[in-house]
């Protein structure tokens, strides 16, 4: 489970999240919106344990994040707004550069099965040579290799085709339901957030993400 208490972040005076507390249960896909700017990735890096809170404390498996990151960071899958794969890199190469780096290994045709989950066949291309939304598939393969436990996505099927956005989607359902994952998700297609999340969380101000979801029959939380 996560755990999320009275969350705050401020960038210098700047208040962006401000007593965020909820929690996510295994087999929970959860939906963050809000209009730019509301700080939807700003608490992503936060669970990502890239940035830290002003305040406010967050639980991973009973683990806190202040005091055991290094631990914590072994069960976090994160896909970043910004595409980082390496360019030069082939698909093949891609893939085996960071399963060495992450603590679990899978082995070549496992790791080519990932991006086969993903609806992407490209192996052995070169990355600069595939389509934007290529890349995020291969962005949302690499987060996936050390099988973590918690995933952030942050706005990860922006510019993929609706076929494969609805694959992948059916991928992560079947990953939470039957693995038991956790998964933060963000996207500003509202038809997307629906369909895939089991709760959604409106940030910021604007009341208009609450009112257009109320009527999906999901539990939101706004803060
Ligand atoms: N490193 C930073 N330093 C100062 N301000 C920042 C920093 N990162 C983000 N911000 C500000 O925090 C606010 C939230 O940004 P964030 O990127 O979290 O929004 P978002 O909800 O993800 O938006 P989008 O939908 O455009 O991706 C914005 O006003 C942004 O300018
Ligand atoms: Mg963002």
């Amino acid at each position: 489970m996560l755990n999320v208490t009275s969350l705050s972040k401020a960038y210098r005076k700047k208040v962006v999240l401000e007593q965020i507390s909820f929690s996510v249960q295994p087999g929970e896909i959860i939906g963050l919106v809000g209009e730019n700017g509301a700080g939807k990735s700003t608490l992503l890096n936060i669970l990502a344990t890239l940035q830290r809170p002003t305040n406010g404390s967050i639980y991973l498996q009973e683990k806190s994040y202040k005091d055991e990151k290094q631990s914590i960071r072994k069960a976090i899958g994160y896909v970043p707004q910004d595409i980082a794969i390496w360019e030069e890199f082939t698909v093949e190469e891609n893939m085996i550069f960071f399963e060495k780096l992450a603590w679990k290994k899978r082995g070549n045709e496992a790791l080519r099965q990932l991006c086969l989950d993903m609806s992407l066949d490209k192996w052995k291309e070169p990355v600069k040579t595939l389509s934007g939304g290529m890349k995020r598939k291969l962005n949302l393969a690499i987060s996936l290799i050390h099988d973590p436990t918690l995933l952030l996505l942050d706005e990860p099927t922006v510019g993929i085709d609706l076929k494969s956005r609805k694959e992948i989607g059916a991928y992560l359902q079947e990953l939470a339901s039957a693995h038991e994952k956790m998964i933060l998700y963000t996207s500003h297609d509202m038809d997307e957030i629906i369909d895939l999340c089991d709760r959604i969380i409106c940030i910021g101000d604007d009341p208009f993400y609450e009112e257009i979801l109320i009527n999906s029959g999901k539990a939101i939380l706004s803060f």
